[in-house]
């Protein structure tokens, strides 16, 4: 089905508008814009495992970053907002047993909770880890374009940006090259599932714990220089992260490191074909990369929109009433062509100055 005029269709039929359809995703931008103008809190329904929620799409610049950064107000728990009733009724709030180890991780959580595990995760990101991180990153990129260049033409997505994202993952965890497959297979079932119920890949994802937390178990006994070694050992003040906590940090890692990547590769080179003036712009002065890659975040947004938010108390977001307990869903993609924020924001400028976007996010969790 090809996709209405969003900037122009009648006010009343904005409700109607899918914006989880592919064909929406492909171009959500003139959407957005009339939600900035005309609804800045615009109320959809989103379906997740065949049941309906209502979310509060938040759109304009300066009402997403207080979003994000009002931590007290909008919170990750769902059960830390919602009345019992409201819980009772909302859709999957907590898995089963073995996969709940999955909820666990820095996005899932608030307050004291994530501050500790942030702290004992930021002790594993050192700069040495960092440093390695670009060389394997590096690495990975050259061995993938040696072996595709030679072919002529390649699918950038399927044939470039997810192998690499997960090869580097890959090695970044200290995952052996010789499992790389099995790996592969299972992150791909984690992360693609859509809004299918978990529970439908959870062959892959019992396998996937199984095998990591023997591979964290190892490492524990005999550490080696990569990323689950530097998560098993982080200690601060005498705390240190269980194995269950590294395993949700893994998981997190793959989720959220994967499809970013991927998105920004993809939707980049997508960007930079559309905009040739720009590409020979880049070419032309190499030492554009820095204000480029971030003018491609703000530009494709590789995620629309920060994870979900539920709000404490009854409040209000630019003059929309917001119920305590509902969903509340800051639109990055949408803050990032705020007029109000960036000169010209619908062109790309790989050399934009004071680029202040919001591709990461804000807050506690950026
Ligand atoms: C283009 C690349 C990326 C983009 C645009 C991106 C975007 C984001 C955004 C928007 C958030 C905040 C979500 C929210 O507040 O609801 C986030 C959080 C996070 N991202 Fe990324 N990400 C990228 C790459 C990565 C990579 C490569 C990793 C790791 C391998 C990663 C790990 C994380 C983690 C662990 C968090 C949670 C932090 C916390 O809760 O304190 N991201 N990312």
């Amino acid at each position: 089905m090809s996709q209405p005029d969003l900037a122009t269709m009648p006010a009343g039929a904005l409700h109607a508008v899918d914006i989880t359809a592919a064909t929406f995703k492909a171009d959500p931008f003139p959407f957005y814009a009339r939600l900035r103008r005309e609804a800045p809190v615009f109320p959809v329904t989103l379906r997740f495992a065949r049941q309906a929620q209502r979310a509060w799409l938040v759109t304009r610049y300066g009402d997403v970053v207080r979003v994000l950064k009002d931590s007290a107000t909008f919170v990750k728990d769902p059960s830390a907002a919602m009345t019992a009733e409201q819980a009772k009724a909302a859709p999957m709030l907590r898995l089963p047993g073995p996969f709940q180890v999955l909820q666990q991780g820095l996005l899932s959580l608030d307050g004291d909770r994530h501050a500790r595990l942030r702290t004992l995760v930021h002790k594993a990101f050192s700069a040495r880890q960092i440093e390695r991180m670009r060389d394997t990153a590096e690495a990975v990129t050259e061995e993938t374009l040696d072996r595709l260049l030679p072919q002529g033409g390649f699918d950038v997505v399927g044939d470039f940006a997810l192998p690499v994202a997960l090869r580097v993952i890959g090695r970044v965890l200290g995952v052996p090259d010789e499992d790389h497959r099995r790996f592969s297979e299972w992150t791909r079932a984690l992360v693609s599932l859509g809004d299918r119920h978990p529970l439908w890949v959870a062959p892959a994802v019992l396998r996937f714990l199984w095998y990591m937390r023997r591979l964290v178990r190892s490492r524990r006994r005999a550490p080696r220089d990569d990323l689950i070694s530097a998560l098993v050992q982080a200690q601060e003040a005498g705390d240190a992260l269980s194995e269950d906590e590294v395993l949700a940090m893994i998981f997190l890692l793959l989720s959220a490191g994967h499809e970013t990547t991927v998105n920004l590769i993809g939707n980049g080179t997508l960007a930079l074909l559309n905009h040739p003036d720009e590409m020979a712009r880049w070419r032309a002065d190499p030492a554009l990369g820095r204000s480029a890659v971030e003018e491609l975040l703000r530009f494709v947004v590789p995620a629309e929109t920060a994870t979900e938010r539920y709000a404490t108390r009854d409040t209000e977001v630019a003059g929309a009433g917001i119920p305590r307990g509902e969903l509340v869903v800051a639109v990055l993609a949408s803050a990032n062509r705020d007029a109000t924020q960036f000169a010209d924001p619908d062109r790309l400028d790989l050399g934009r100055e004071a680029n202040r976007h919001l591709a990461f996010g804000q807050g506690m969790h950026f």
